[in-house]
């Protein structure tokens, strides 16, 4: 009863194992950030060929971690998309391959699922239905969960990400990539209502997004200021431009609450390791008596644990891939 877990649709290369409950047994995640870095983002043909390299000796890693061996293991789970396709492919393959060599279950998981699924690793015996606010790099969706296996989106980003964003400014500001983690601690030292910047509600009841206003906002700002000569306080702007971000975020999360009538909000994606954004939604959620859960911030951004977490109710639940599986770019939730 033990689940491998492979995530490769980025760029980080990571591996778990799974025991019973589910229990985390090993985690290993490869980062390829100092790869990237000098290109102030991420090179999709750099990353499949880093994961090549990396996954062998990181699946070694998890099962040493685990004290298992190869034949121990009942099933593999893998993401098979959404992320970037060469990326997925390295995992993809090298799970069919496992999967096939032990005769074992293959199970494609969505990389989505995944992050949604870290929360219950992470809090065992949290139960349905809840809403989450997905909040990663490429995504943002406020999605209602009935039960198990089952996913409404009730909103989602007509643009940017809030990742994207809060990378696109970060990259603007000089601090470097990934910036997500970067403004965040700038933010600190700044204050949110020195600069005024907008907030794209959108129509009256939607519960979509739209970052990219606020972004070129941003830009603007730096531009004018650089034309007229003066000095930017960059915490100052980071602050304001993470406090509209989070305004907004927060705000469609309790009304799309309100509508459901759920009891729990789960936060779940790269951005919910936003410390401002835990601190305003654990507020807000509090006050209008949601009980609120996001995981550790290690299980927030992109790990194999959430997708071994997300496999092993759908590995329980009967759900099996054959070894035509493919990697799907584009894989909706
Ligand atoms: O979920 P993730 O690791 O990868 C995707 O599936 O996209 O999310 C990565 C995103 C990046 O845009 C990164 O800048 C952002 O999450 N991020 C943060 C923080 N930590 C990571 N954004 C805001 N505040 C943070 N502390
Ligand atoms: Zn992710």
């Amino acid at each position: 009863m033990y689940l491998l877990a492979i995530e490769s649709s980025c760029d980080e290369t990571a591996v778990a194992i799974l025991g019973p409950a589910p229990r985390l047994l090993a985690s290993v995640v490869a980062s390829q950030v100092p790869v990237h870095q000098k290109f102030g983002g991420v090179v999709p043909e750099i990353a499949s060929r880093q994961h090549l390299l990396t996954l062998n000796p990181l699946l070694e890693q998890a099962l040493q971690q685990a004290q298992l061996n190869w034949e121990h293991l009942g099933a593999v789970a893998v993401t098979r998309g959404p992320g970037l396709v060469g990326s997925l492919l390295v995992g993809v393959s090298a799970a069919k391959a496992i999967a096939w060599a032990l005769n074992i279950p293959l199970i494609g998981v969505n990389h989505l699922a995944g992050h949604i699924y870290a929360n219950f690793l992470a809090h065992p015996g949290l139960e349905l239905p809840a809403l989450c606010l997905v909040v990663s790099g490429g995504h943002t969706d406020l999605i209602y969960l009935p039960e198990h296996g089952r996913f409404e989106r009730l909103g989602r980003t007509r643009d940017d990400a809030a990742g994207e964003a809060f990378d696109k400014v970060a990259r603007a500001l000089g601090l470097g990539y990934p910036g997500g983690p970067l403004v965040d601690r700038l933010a600190r030292e700044g204050n949110p209502e020195a600069i005024s910047l907008p907030r794209a509600f959108l129509e009256e009841g939607s519960l979509d997004f739209s970052f990219s206003g606020l972004k070129s906002a941003v830009l603007n700002y730096l531009n004018r200021a650089r034309q007229r000569g003066e000095e930017v306080n960059k915490a100052d702007l980071a602050a304001a431009f993470q406090e509209a971000v989070i305004d907004v975020l927060v705000e469609k999360t309790l009304q799309a609450a309100g509508r459901t009538g759920v009891e729990r909000i789960l936060l779940a994606g790269g951005v919910a390791a936003n410390s401002r954004l835990r601190q305003r939604l654990e507020e807000r959620t509090q006050q209008a008596g949601l009980k609120l859960y996001y995981p550790p911030l290690d299980l927030c951004t992109d790990n194999a644990a959430m997708i071994g977490a997300a496999g092993w109710y759908l590995w329980q639940a009967g759900y099996r891939d054959d070894l035509y599986l493919n990697a799907e770019a584009n894989l909706p939730l």
